[in-house]
């Protein structure tokens, strides 16, 4: 089991992961303070499989537990579905001393993330992530939000939950195209701060595709120790810093965005790494071999490299769109090598169009 520290100025909390460490949650929580209700907000598809193992747990340690189940998918992750289990929360008499736990992948991280930060103007939460994504993303920094229509987590609040307790163990029934979502942005991570991570993700792709537990804790610990210090020093993104995180979602959103949602957040996230790889490429900051050790390992992960065909123009559009547009230039989050990135402001439209039409 590990332990990695977010030390923040008003809300500091640990991240713990480890294989089958759900059991160990009502201790821990009682251990830092909570007692009495606790309200585990799960999806249909997650409930089934953890959601005992977690209320048996909060309830060992003495706690008296609630739990409220969504339909799974994005589809839930609305102002509609928060109103839902605020009047949930209601029924079941929690108080503003409530401990909610979102156990499930990034949707019920967002989703009861947001509601702890609105429901009588803030509960206490926890994350227990089960999705890759949510165990190295989602889960860490305490962005919390739902969608309307096609925005993506339009309305939110920056909430930083007491603990987030990853369960590598959950991943075993995870499916694989969800495996290779979360990877995406492990690939990011690596790629944004760290050549040693990159490097063992190469050796041992084949192994955390295979469902190896002891490489995805690895991965998944390298990776929120270099998640950690980011959002430490930049909690609300107002910053550059967590900027930094949004390499390959500058090209990533837009895809995702123009394709309906077709293509998954990490499927998007690796288009997207893939072309920015290619804009720095020709700007002149990235070498070729970088670029394709990254595409390389993107494909080995089971990620798409190229766009599907979409209408570029639609794609070029959305990207005006985006939270990162700052006055209007689209910001780019470019690598120099693997491990090292910068912002860019500078990256023409038309070199950006070049690159997407290509084939
Ligand atoms: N807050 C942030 O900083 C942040 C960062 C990245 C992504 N996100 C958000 O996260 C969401 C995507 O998260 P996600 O990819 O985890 O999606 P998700 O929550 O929809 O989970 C993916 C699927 O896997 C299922 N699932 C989850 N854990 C499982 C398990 N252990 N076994 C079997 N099935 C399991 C879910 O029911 C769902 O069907 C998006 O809404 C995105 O906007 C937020
Ligand atoms: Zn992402």
């Amino acid at each position: 089991m590990n332990t990695i520290n977010v030390a923040l100025p008003h809300n500091s909390y640990e991240i713990k992961v480890g294989a089958g460490i759900l059991a160990q949650a009502g201790p821990w929580l009682k251990g830092i303070g909570f007692n009495g209700k606790a309200v585990i907000i799960t999806d249909s598809n997650v409930r089934p499989l953890y959601a005992d193992a977690l209320s048996q747990s909060l309830a060992g340690a003495g706690f008296s537990v609630t739990l409220l189940e969504v339909p799974a998918g994005e589809a839930a992750k609305t102002l509609e579905t928060a109103a839902s289990l605020y009047d949930r929360l209601s029924e079941a008499y929690a108080e503003r001393s409530t401990l909610i736990l979102a156990l499930g992948g990034g949707v019920i991280g967002d989703l009861a993330g947001f509601v702890a930060a609105t429901y009588m103007r803030g509960t206490p939460y926890v994350q227990v992530p089960t999705s890759l994504l949510a165990m190295v993303d989602s889960s860490i920094g305490g962005k919390t939000a739902v969608d309307r229509g096609k925005l993506k987590n339009i309305v939110g609040a920056f909430y930083q939950p007491r603990m987030v307790i990853g369960d590598i163990a959950t991943l075993k029934t995870l499916p694989p195209v969800e495996l290779s979502n979360g990877m995406a942005e492990i690939i990011k991570m690596a790629g944004v701060y760290s050549e040693p991570l990159f490097d063992y993700l190469e050796n041992n792709m084949s192994k955390a595709m295979g469902m190896d537990l002891a490489v995805l804790e690895r991965v998944t610990v390298e990776n929120d120790r270099l998640k950690a210090p980011v959002v430490e020093r930049d909690e609300k993104e107002t910053g550059t810093e967590r900027i930094m995180l949004n390499y390959g979602h500058t090209v990533g959103h837009a895809v995702e965005a123009v394709s309906d949602f077709a293509l998954k957040h990490g499927q998007a996230v690796a288009i997207g790494m893939v072309a920015e790889n290619e804009i720095a490429r020709r700007m002149g900051y990235l070498d070729s071999a970088a670029a394709k050790r990254m595409e390389k390992v993107i494909k080995a992960a089971g990620l798409p490299a190229r766009p599907p065909a979409l209408n570029i123009k639609k794609v070029m559009r959305a990207m005006q769109q985006d939270k990162k547009v700052l006055r209007g230039r689209v910001r780019f989050v470019l690598l120099k090598s693997i491990g090292e990135a910068f912002i860019a402001d500078n990256v023409e439209p038309a070199l950006v169009e070049e690159v997407l039409s290509r084939g």
